[in-house]
């Protein structure tokens, strides 16, 4: 098969800490003037482009930067129906509680596949316009044993990261019968989701009356790891609560939102950082006007974290990776390298994947392209589109 030469590479973001002959100042393995050859979809070599092998076709990118993929590991794709009128409402003060998902229920069950199939492309398509090359995809807007099948099903056919999330809330037909519920998800609904699904998940929140407590979590997301799926959390959205204790004692993946931590579970996600990652979603502040995390508190403690948008028609409906690291680094305390790395090789731990979030040989050639000649434009040029996957058949470039 072809190999492929990319030039022109002003600026080039491995995260590769090991690369040779690179800038390992803030661990992003920079590299300037650099080429990557690409094979089958991998990494084959990567190094200064005056030391660049020849291959059997080339492109010039154009003196532009390029970075991992981003990896967008919390998002809710599959929904049909719109809920702009709420956030309309939550900026003039209505507060956000979880309740609004029932409204998305009704619009998802009654839409076909087909509509369903479209109108996750779409969204997918928009991700990878800026520069997302991985995605999680949660179902959780049927909530019933056929809708959240199907859910996974049409998730399934853009990622291999689909999440079963049948625990996202109590749905009202079961709103007086709560345990029923929990035995349905933990049941048939597991039952018939779990080969579509590599992930659980649950909302776990005491502050909602919609979501689900610790000990339902807990009876959830066990009957899922018991089915063979990793364990991710919703946890300490709304206030403080059990999410990140739960998610470390279970070994979950990730915790995500994290919006109110304690000191004491910060010092639990430090000491589980090879295990649980903290997933923030500040997009989720930005649409609901909470308060953001302190990143910068969570990274000097030793905290593994990851930036993802949580895409979903609620609590934001945005799927721009740039905007989350503007935010990150407007209103988290982070740098732009920090905010970088976790929206790739941090996003990528909280998937337990090596073969994405690092530009290095044998990795897949996921690669973002920044019409800008370094990766400090992604929060410097906020609100501009200046990022997008690179396709390996049409070209942006000129
Ligand atoms: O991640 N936490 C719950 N789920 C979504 C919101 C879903 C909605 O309101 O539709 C979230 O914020
Ligand atoms: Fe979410």
């Amino acid at each position: 098969m072809t190999a492929t030469l990319f030039t022109g590479i002003a600026e080039l973001v491995t995260n590769d800490e090991l690369l040779e002959g690179a800038d390992h100042s803030e661990h992003l393995g920079r590299l300037s003037d650099a080429a990557i050859v690409v094979q089958h979809g991998l990494i084959v070599w990567v190094g200064p482009a005056a030391h660049a092998p020849p291959a059997d076709e080339r492109r010039d990118l154009g003196g532009r930067a390029v970075i991992p993929g981003f990896v967008d590991s919390h998002s809710h794709l599959v929904f049909a129906g719109d809920r702009s009128v709420e956030f309309a409402a939550r900026m003039t003060g209505v507060t956000y509680d979880g309740g609004g998902i029932s409204s998305s229920l009704d619009a998802t069950r009654a839409a076909s596949d087909d509509e369903l199939r479209a109108l996750v492309g779409a969204r997918v398509a928009e991700m990878r316009a800026q520069g997302t090359t991985t995605v999680e995809i949660k179902g959780g807007y049927g909530l019933s044993v056929k809708d959240e099948a199907r859910s996974l099903r049409i998730a399934a056919e853009f990622t291999s990261e689909t999440t079963f999330l049948g625990a996202h809330v109590v749905p009202p037909e079961f709103a007086s019968r709560r345990s029923e519920y929990v035995e349905l998800v933990t049941g048939e609904m597991l039952a018939a989701c779990a080969p579509h699904a590599r992930w659980i998940d649950v909302f776990c929140e005491p502050h909602s009356p919609h979501a689900f407590t610790e000990e339902e979590a807990r009876v959830v997301l066990s009957a899922g790891r018991a089915a063979g799926l990793g364990i991710r959390v919703h946890g300490n959205q709304l206030g403080h609560g059990p999410g990140v204790r739960l998610a470390v004692e279970l070994g979950a993946a990730s915790v995500d939102h994290c919006t109110f931590l304690s000191e004491a579970d910060i010092e639990q996600l430090a000491a589980a950082s090879d295990t649980t990652v903290a997933t923030l979603l500040p997009g989720v502040e930005f649409s609901t006007r909470s308060p953001y995390p302190n990143a910068r508190h969570l990274l000097d403690a030793g905290v593994s974290i990851a930036l993802a948008s949580d895409c979903n028609p609620g609590t934001c409906y945005s799927s721009s990776i740039p905007f989350v690291i503007a935010l990150a680094v407007r209103e988290m305390g982070l740098t732009p390298a920090e905010a970088l790395r976790a929206s790739t090789v941090g996003s990528a731990q909280s998937l337990r994947r090596h073969d994405i979030g690092t530009i290095r040989l044998g990795n897949r050639a996921d690669l973002t392209v920044l019409d800008a000649p370094s990766y400090l434009h992604l929060s410097y040029r906020a609100g501009v589109p200046i990022a997008y996957a690179l396709d390996p058949i049409g070209s942006h470039e000129s």
